[in-house]
């Protein structure tokens, strides 16, 4: 059984909680959160983009109750460090667990900078704990059928890619640290980091960016249209952001164009993946479309129930590693770089 202490208990940690609580590898042995009624799981509060699914008072029988990091990590009955709690505070309580010998799960975006995921990189390096970062992308459904569809080699070279991300302001997060670019990074690190991180795991880091964004409530830019070069014949489009109005629907859309085929998944909140429900719809260059119904699942849960295996096994996480996680965060500061300047920027 591995034991999991839950840092943060807002709209992710009580996601990451109702799916540790469906898994028969893992139990929530410790709950911490500043706010003193969320760590002792009175969790009746309306937070986040998605309907509340969580108890409004988790168990607590056999689940400590911590105010603060330190005494979270030192619990010796946990095995599993999840934290979610806001991005400022990623690296410092990342490299703190994994010094004490935990397993780390961490929210993306791995940390506020590169030079922060760097040490992050060492400090999991060193440690006999395992580091993965949530980067829940590489593991929902529809998009880990796309890679796998590339990959095939079936459908010949990519020749394009066009991911998009775009939301309403998010106005939940506790104190609205998410509006505080200082603290979230803004919609780049915060939001954007889900497509920089997909294209990333599609065709490998890019070797320059050249993006336009606008500067948002944040205070940072919140939102950006990327575009990545190879230095090959490869077209590859990313944007996103979330100055929407409150009721404009959140969307994600990844569409791949390969030689023989583009791949296609479109989601728009509260309308059903756009007609095409689970599945990924694959328009040969000849013949007609045919869809590919997949598994009925979102990426938090599988991405989760992946490294909850991977510490069973005695396996490494190989799908997202802290290295593949850093990569993003120097992808999203040459876009920042390249905004501010209106140059293409080389990424580190
Ligand atoms: N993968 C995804 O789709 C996704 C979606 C939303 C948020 N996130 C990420 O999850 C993380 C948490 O975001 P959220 O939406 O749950 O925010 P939230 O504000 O809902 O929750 C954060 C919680 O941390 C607590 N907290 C704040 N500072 C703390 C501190 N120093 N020590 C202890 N507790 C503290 C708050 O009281 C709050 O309960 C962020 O990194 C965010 O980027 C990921």
């Amino acid at each position: 059984m591995i034991k999991v202490g839950i840092l943060g208990c807002g709209f992710m940690g009580r996601t990451h909680y109702n799916i540790y609580a469906k898994n028969s590898k893992a139990k929530i042995v410790a709950l911490m959160d500043l706010d003193k009624g969320r760590r002792q799981g009175k969790w009746a509060d309306q937070i986040g983009n998605l309907p509340a699914a969580w108890p409004k008072q988790v168990p607590m029988k056999g689940v400590a109750s911590y105010g603060s990091v330190d005494d979270a990590i030192a619990d010796p009955n946990v095995d599993l460090i999840d934290i979610t709690l806001p991005t400022s505070v990623h690296a410092d309580v990342a490299i703190k667990a994994l010094q004490a010998g935990k397993h780390v799960l961490s929210e993306k975006p791995m940390a506020l900078t590169h030079k922060d995921c760097l040490r992050i990189v060492k400090a999991a390096a060193k440690s006999k704990g395992y580091y993965m970062c949530a980067q829940c992308i590489r593991f929902w459904p529809q998009y880990a059928k796309i890679k796998e569809l590339v990959d095939s080699g079936k459908y010949g070279k990519a020749k394009s890619a066009c991911l998009k991300r775009l939301a309403p302001t998010p106005g939940y997060s506790k104190g609205n640290w998410l509006l505080a670019a200082g603290l979230s990074g803004g919609a780049v690190l915060d939001l954007h980091v889900h497509d920089i991180d997909f294209a990333n795991y599609l065709f490998g880091k890019p070797k320059r960016v050249v993006a336009s964004g606008t500067k948002g409530v944040s205070g940072g830019i919140d939102h950006i249209e990327a575009l990545y070069d190879y230095g090959k014949d490869l077209l590859v489009m990313v944007e996103g952001g979330w100055s929407f109005p409150p009721e404009y629907p959140f969307q994600m859309v990844v569409n791949v164009r390969c030689e023989k085929a583009t791949f296609e998944y479109v989601l728009r909140a509260g309308e059903g993946g756009s007609g095409f429900g689970n599945e990924v719809v694959v328009y040969p260059q000849k013949g007609k479309l045919r869809k590919i119904t997949c598994k009925a699942s979102d990426g938090w849960t599988e991405e989760i129930n992946y490294f909850l295996d991977c510490i069973a096994k005695k396996r490494k996480p190989t799908i997202v590693t802290a290295k593949t996680s850093a990569d993003s965060i120097a992808v999203a500061e040459a876009e920042i770089k390249s905004v501010a300047t209106g140059k293409p920027v080389a990424v580190k």
